[in-house]
């Protein structure tokens, strides 16, 4: 075999597995358009952790909002939730690449019960912040934090927002305390 061939090979497995997460993602309420690495940073210093908390990301994509948080908080308990198959894979590797323990699992997020939360991040649609602010209203122990990119929940005001950087322009960061 080539080396060419090999270069070609990988390239085509790799076109494959972008295309699966795609498709697999339109069947799912917020498809997987993970947070640019630059504003996860600032994600997780917005969240303004101490070091002890059970923090969630609902929808974790490949897990990098919680990569981030344990590498920054090597206290903290990490779970992520993510039903595309695809993506929870590539996920998973990057978690074994990043070295630091975070719990991703396989399963639909808004059948997952997040009543330890301390601290949740979102970067979902209208709709499924919608659906999870009457999970939240349910489940959440006062004080809990949550971190959502971009998207509001109805009828409810953050405690803080923050502008980040977005093409042209910006979009917001919002801190709810439940
Ligand atoms: C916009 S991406 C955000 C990924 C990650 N949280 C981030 O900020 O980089 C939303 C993710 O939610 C996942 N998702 C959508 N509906 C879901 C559900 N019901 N349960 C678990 N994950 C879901 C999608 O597959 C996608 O990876």
């Amino acid at each position: 075999m080539q080396p060419l061939d090999v270069i070609v090979g990988f390239l085509m497995v790799w076109v494959f597995v972008i295309v699966l997460m795609v498709v697999t993602s339109i069947f799912l309420r917020a498809p997987f358009v993970p947070t640019p690495m630059k504003i996860t940073k600032k994600m997780v210093a917005f969240a303004d952790l101490k070091g002890d908390e059970v923090v969630y990301d609902l929808g974790a994509g490949d897990g990098r909002l919680l990569i981030e948080s344990k590498k920054a908080h090597p206290g903290i308990t990490a779970k992520g939730f993510e039903l595309s198959p695809p993506v929870y894979v590539w996920g998973l590797f990057l978690i074994w690449k990043s070295g630091v323990k975070v719990g991703l699992h396989m399963r639909n997020m808004f059948h997952q019960n997040v009543s330890d939360a301390d601290c949740i991040f979102l970067y979902l649609m209208p709709g499924a912040m919608k659906t999870l602010q009457k999970k939240f209203e349910k489940e959440l122990k006062p004080g809990t934090k949550v971190i959502s990119h971009a998207f509001k929940f109805p009828g409810r005001e953050p405690v803080k927002s923050m502008p980040v950087p977005w093409l042209q322009g910006e979009k917001d960061l919002r801190l709810y305390i439940w």
